[in-house]
């Protein structure tokens, strides 16, 4: 660990705002299991509005997390690359890089099968069911593999020097948090 690293009493605006992100993306991961629950046992009356909300929560994950917060990540993340890390640690990074091809991988099969939905085909509620319930699962063990390797790692690694560049470089590019 680098004498200059920060204490989390110091945190960098930009792991501050990766925190709120995952506030934003456990709050829309819960509604979409919540919707997705109703859905099983709702009338088929009521089962267009639930879609709207599992549409809505779903947009977010894949314009918000898949496109801005995960790429925002793999930056940081890639910059630890040059900080002199451990055969594990490296390991770490390239398996976060793995879970984020993996998330996205999974929201494109469920949008799939969202839109087959709402344009009047067959989707069977059970076997959506047990696919949202897989990717809650894989987004909350993803999250949590962040806040328990990655982060720490970001904060042990990264001094001052190192985070005020990459404010520089990165916060314009990658706007404000979800809001
Ligand atoms: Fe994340």
């Amino acid at each position: 660990m680098s004498i200059h690293s920060l204490t989390d009493a110091e945190q960098p605006a930009l792991l501050e705002r990766l925190g709120q992100d995952h506030a934003r993306i456990a709050q829309m991961i819960s509604r979409l299991g919540a919707a997705t629950d109703q859905l099983e046992f709702s009338a088929s009356e009521d089962a267009d509005a639930l879609w709207d909300e599992i549409a809505n929560a779903m947009d977010f994950l894949k314009h918000y997390a898949d496109r801005v917060h995960h790429p925002l990540e793999d930056r940081l993340f890639d910059a630890l690359l040059h900080k002199g890390l451990t055969p594990t640690e490296r390991h770490l990074v390239f398996r976060n890089l793995g879970q984020h091809q993996e998330i996205m991988t999974l929201t494109e099969s469920m949008l799939a099968q969202i839109h087959l939905a709402r344009t009047n085909s067959v989707v069977d509620p059970a076997a959506f069911g047990d696919q949202v319930a897989e990717y809650l699962a894989l987004q909350r063990r993803h999250m949590t593999f962040e806040e328990t390797h990655m982060f720490p790692l970001l904060m042990a690694r990264l001094d001052n020097s190192d985070w005020n560049k990459l404010h520089q470089d990165l916060g314009k590019h990658f706007g404000a948090p979800a809001s």
